[in-house]
């Protein structure tokens, strides 16, 4: 069954790749046990910068080439919270009787998606004001945008961290990974998963 379209893939894979950039340089620019590596500062902040406007301009051109509609269409689709979905959030807690059937897209992956925009407007505007207080001395508060900025990093980790064990090592969800690689995904796992989606389609 086709999962995602191409836009579809290419929004995730832009995301991934500048947010994977993000992660390491940043942590590069943070923790002490990379301060040899951090000496050429200049450098880490440019490729962090660099791949901060280089996932915004990618949106704005996925966004502006969307004239099927596809984004829109997923977006609204991550909006949209029935009773199903919270019944599943708390099957997700309480892992009590059968699992509730779910759409495209399981509560855990809306609230994912949710968190992870969420997160990236966070970080794009305590760095904005990093970045202004750095370059104007007229501009102040500093320390609290780089607070900002280093909790939304630890955020961000576990989150990835558990994103990337549910698409790599668990073994039922793992094959998801053919859906954003290729496109599409077995009907009989569709079912399994998503059966309200697959009934649908
Ligand atoms: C998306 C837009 C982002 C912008 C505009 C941005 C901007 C910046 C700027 C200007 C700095 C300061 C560099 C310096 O003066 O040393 C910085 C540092 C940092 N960024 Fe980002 N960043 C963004 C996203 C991210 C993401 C996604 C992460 C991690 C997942 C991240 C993690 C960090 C860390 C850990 C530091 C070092 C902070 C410190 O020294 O305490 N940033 N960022
Ligand atoms: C090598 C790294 C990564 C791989 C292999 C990967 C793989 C995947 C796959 C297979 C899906 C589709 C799940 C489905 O069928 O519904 C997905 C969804 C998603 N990915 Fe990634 N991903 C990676 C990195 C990232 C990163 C770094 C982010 C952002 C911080 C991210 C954000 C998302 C979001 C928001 C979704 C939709 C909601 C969800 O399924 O949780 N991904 N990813």
């Amino acid at each position: 069954m086709r999962r995602f379209w191409p836009e579809e893939r290419s929004l995730h894979w832009l995301l991934a790749v500048t947010f994977l950039v993000l992660l390491a340089t940043g942590l590069i620019l943070y923790l002490p046990v990379f301060a040899e590596l951090a000496a050429d500062r200049r450098l880490w902040k440019s490729i962090h910068l660099g791949a901060a406007i280089g996932f915004w301009a990618g949106l704005v051109v996925l966004v502006a080439g969307d004239t099927g509609g596809s984004l829109r269409h997923t977006a609204a689709e991550v909006d949209r919270f029935d009773e199903d979905d919270v019944l599943w959030l708390r099957w997700a807690v309480t892992r009590r009787g059968d699992e509730p059937p779910q759409g495209r897209f399981n509560a855990g992956q809306k609230l994912n998606t949710a968190f992870v925009f969420g997160l990236m407007i966070v970080f794009s505007v305590s760095g904005l004001l990093m970045y202004l207080q750095e370059t104007d001395a007229s501009v102040r508060g500093r320390t609290s945008a780089i607070l900002v900025h280093d909790i939304a990093t630890w955020i961000a980790v576990p989150l990835i961290l558990g994103h990337l064990y549910l698409v790599l090592v668990n073994a039922s969800t793992r094959p998801s990974l053919r859906g954003m690689v290729l496109g599409s995904v077995r009907r009989d796992w569709a079912r399994r998963h998503h059966p309200k989606w697959e009934a649908d389609e």
